[in-house]
């Protein structure tokens, strides 16, 4: 998950309007609120960390489940008496709650200035010009990446790229398809202008998002590209080192993607593959079309092509129907999957989705089952640090340690590793060897 206190970066000017924005949800809103950030630097707005040394505060929202949506009032309810206090301050919402709540949000909360959903963001400049309230939560046939400026640099060396936006998928318990809206790829040629723009300014390693990344289909040369296509052409640019790409349908994974991963070095090992059950008649209720059986067919395949590559997933526990012979279904299937990393979710029921409809599991049942996941994930990720302990790797560097000549960065693993290297530069990748593992993080010596 982001961390919400990282700020976008934006030029240091004293007498300029401030802009914080505040970040909840997935890569995409991360990537968004930079997007964001650029277009309202173009208007004059500098970043700042703060909300009480803000000018605007946006909070780009997320709603795919119920906690993650009430903090926007919470946040809403602070901000008030600032803005109180502060008259000119301007006050935004962008994002998933703001495409599915937006015009209760501006009857619910007066001090909100101005709402924006997701494929608005180019809208921005006139909106902030406007006066009292305004809404905005159209899907313009326009494309928003057409109108939005040129990459600013980010603030290390690696950075999130959106290859594709939207849902067609319709999982029953999800809010994607509706907050997101229909699944639409963006042009790989102009994937690799981004892309190479980003080099330019140090990126290193860039992740493709996408609701459904691996059912790209953007117009490239001599047609339309998938995924692999759009890979391998990333991966010809000089000066990038690492490439990844997230989140992953079982349902899209084609053959020259799996293949990439076996003889594409730059294309880490590295997989999201949200799976959400064991059970195939939980499953097939999510509509996700897709058996149980299915998905560790395609895991096989995956560790055929690259036999490290380290496998994540998302897990919701307590979907309506889900019996204690489903979720020991779920158990099993994590068992032979042996996962590096899983986020595991209890399911909350989100107005207009088919499952909300459905009687849901006793609460407290769900929150027992999600602890006995949690659980056997920890397990996993514990004894999959474990066993990175005497390998070597590479580790692109982040930023430099908390103790003196230490860095810190990313294994190809996208395990967070600290290394003892008084010469480390942010930016550089080296190689490493792993020497202990901890919680959280391993520790390596540079080879
Ligand atoms: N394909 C998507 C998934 C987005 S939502 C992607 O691009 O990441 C991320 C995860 O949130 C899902 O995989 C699912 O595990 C969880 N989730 C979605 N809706 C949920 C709900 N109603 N309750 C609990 N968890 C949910
Ligand atoms: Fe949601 Fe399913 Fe689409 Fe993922 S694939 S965004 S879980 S509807
Ligand atoms: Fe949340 Fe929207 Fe992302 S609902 S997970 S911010 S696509």
């Amino acid at each position: 998950m982001p961390d919400p206190a990282k700020q976008p970066d934006l030029p240091e000017t004293p007498d300029a309007k401030k802009l914080f924005i505040k970040t909840y949800g997935c890569q995409m809103n991360v990537y968004d609120s930079e997007r964001m950030a650029e277009t309202l630097g173009a208007q004059g707005y500098v970043a700042t960390d703060t909300a009480e040394d803000a000018d605007m505060v946006l909070i780009n929202t997320c709603h795919i489940r119920e906690k993650a949506s009430e903090k926007l009032f919470s946040d809403l309810g602070r901000l008030r008496p600032l803005k109180l206090a502060k008259p000119g301050m301007k006050i935004g919402v962008a994002g998933c709650v703001a495409q599915a709540e937006g015009a209760e949000i501006l009857r619910r909360a007066p001090q909100v200035d101005l709402v924006v959903g997701p494929q608005s963001y180019h809208r921005l400049p006139q909106m902030i010009r406007a006066e009292g309230q305004v809404i905005d939560t159209d899907f313009p046939l326009e494309d928003k990446f057409d109108h939005l400026p040129e990459r600013k640099a980010t603030r290390g060396p690696s950075a999130f790229l959106t290859v594709q936006e939207g849902c067609d998928k319709f999982c029953a318990f999800c809010v994607v398809p509706y907050t997101r809206g229909g699944e639409v790829s963006r042009p790989a040629t102009r994937l690799l202008a981004e892309a190479r723009a980003l080099v330019e300014k140090g990126v290193r390693d860039i992740t493709l998002l996408g609701q459904n990344v691996n059912a790209y289909h953007g117009a490239g040369e001599g047609g339309d590209w998938g995924l692999a296509r759009l890979v391998r052409a990333l991966a010809r640019i000089d000066g990038l080192q690492r490439i990844r790409y997230m989140t992953s349908h079982p349902n899209d994974m084609g053959d020259d993607l799996i293949a990439a991963h076996g003889d594409e070095p730059k294309l880490m090992p590295y997989l999201h593959l949200p799976v959400q059950s064991g059970s195939d008649r939980i499953l097939k209720a999510m509509n996700r079309k897709h058996t149980a059986a299915q998905y560790l067919a395609l895991i096989e395949r995956f560790r055929a092509a690259r036999p490290d590559i380290l496998l994540t997933s998302d897990f919701i526990v307590g979907f309506p129907g889900e019996t204690d012979a489903d979720f020991e279904d779920t158990l099993a299937l994590v068992r032979a999957v042996n996962y590096g990393m899983a986020y595991s979710f209890k399911y909350s029921a989100r107005p207009g989705t088919p499952a909300a409809e459905k009687p849901g599991v006793d609460s407290a049942v769900a929150d027992e089952r999600l602890q006995r996941l949690q659980t056997l994930l920890t397990e996993q990720q514990q004894a999959a640090q474990q066993a990175m302990v005497g390998r070597e790797v590479g580790v692109l560097y982040d930023k430099p340690g908390r103790m003196p000549g230490q860095m810190v960065g990313k294994s190809d693993h996208l395990h967070a590793v600290h290394v003892a290297d008084a010469a480390g530069q942010v930016g550089e990748l080296v190689r490493v060897r792993v020497t202990a593992a901890s919680t959280n993080s391993l520790a390596a010596v540079r080879l």
